[in-house]
């Protein structure tokens, strides 16, 4: 049975997370961090996360960037391994992140889905052969009409992970209606359609000659990405200092 410190605990994500522990066997949330409480989780929540000394094999934190200093010095201090699940940090964020994961163990993606990160996997080698292979790769990816960035963090992850295999050879095309030239063979185009209440849809599109391979990812519930962090937590603890993402979650598995 893990023992969980859910940081964040009374947001979207925190919540998300308190229904998928109630119904693991494996998971137990002990306590909860958060700015407020209403009373509504069936751990003892603290407002002071000092106070929090509550004994726990892993904390996951699903927050907001301006709580992360604080995190990451309260998890060193309690060596207390943490799946750091919030984004937007700064670079001396990131920076402070290599440094705590010298004291502690730190596992940190943007992406926690289990699915996106398999497909992470599977397109390194995917284009390895096809790339090599004259195939064009292209991505389209969709999300609901509110989201205001595009591309989407995620297709820019998976292009980055496609190019990390292919020696950073690549670079990215996001719109092509300013000229009038054939595609270069070294791009990789990503494309994005925004609609209705699409939660996340990602599509790689691997088009040879004569063929085509297409891998596609769709996330239905925000849930994908609680499901992720309860393995990553599952998996840190008691896991050495060290700096830690979800590739190495699956790799175990
Ligand atoms: N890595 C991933 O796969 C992934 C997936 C979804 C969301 N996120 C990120 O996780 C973060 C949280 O997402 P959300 O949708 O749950 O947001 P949310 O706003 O619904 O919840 C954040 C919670 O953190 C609390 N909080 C804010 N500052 C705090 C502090 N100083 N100390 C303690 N608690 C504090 C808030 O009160 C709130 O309850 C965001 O950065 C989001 O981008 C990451």
């Amino acid at each position: 049975m893990v023992k969980i410190i859910m940081h964040g605990c009374n947001g979207h994500m925190g919540q998300v997370i308190s229904g998928l522990v109630e119904k693991d066997p494996d998971a137990e949330i002990v306590a909860g961090i958060d700015v407020t409480d209403q009373g509504k989780n069936s751990y003892p929540v603290y407002t002071n996360m000092e106070e929090c000394q509550v004994e726990a094999d892993a904390l996951i934190d699903f927050s907001s960037a301006k709580a992360t200093d604080a995190l990451l010095a309260y998890c060193e201090k309690r060596k207390l391994p943490v799946v750091l699940c919030t984004t937007g940090l700064s670079e001396e964020q990131l920076a402070k992140v290599e440094e705590t994961a010298k004291n502690v163990a730190v596992l940190k993606s943007a992406n926690m889905s289990l699915g996106i990160n398999t497909l992470m996997k599977l397109l390194q080698d995917a284009a390895k052969v096809l790339a090599t292979a004259g195939f064009d790769m292209e991505i389209v990816e969709k999300h609901h009409r509110l989201k205001v960035d595009a591309p989407s963090g995620t297709a820019l992850a998976l292009a980055d992970s496609i190019n990390e295999a292919m020696d950073n050879q690549y670079h990215y095309t996001y719109d092509r209606s300013q000229r009038r030239e054939m595609r270069d063979d070294k791009e990789i185009g990503i494309s994005a359609v925004r609609g209705g209440t699409i939660v996340g849809e990602h599509e790689v599109i691997f088009a040879g000659p004569d063929e085509v391979i297409e891998f596609k990812h769709t996330a239905y519930s925000k849930a994908v990405f609680g499901k992720g962090a309860i393995e990553a937590a599952k998996f840190l603890a008691g896991k050495p200092a060290g700096r830690y993402d979800m590739s190495d979650v699956i790799s175990a598995k």
